[in-house]
């Protein structure tokens, strides 16, 4: 699913980038572009790296709800 539509970055890429050891959301944001442009994705890629980082680098069911819920609300 895509996360942050600005720079297309999926739940996929950040949960690999929490796995491959992504310190923090603003190191994601260095690597990923995510959340740079509009921001209206942060609260909901800062759940996914967040659930990501939590479940060992895979996108929690949580962080999942919200992205599905910030699409949906776009
Ligand atoms: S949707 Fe992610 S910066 Fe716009």
């Amino acid at each position: 699913m895509i996360v942050c539509v600005c720079h297309r970055v999926s739940d996929r890429d950040i949960a690999i980038a929490a796995s491959a050891g992504c310190p923090n959301f603003e190191a994601l944001q260095d690597d990923l572009r995510v959340a740079t442009a509009c921001g209206a994705c942060r609260d909901c890629a800062c759940a996914v790296f967040e659930e990501s980082r939590v479940a060992g680098g895979s996108p929690g069911a949580r962080g999942m709800a919200v992205a599905a819920q910030a699409l949906l609300a776009a």
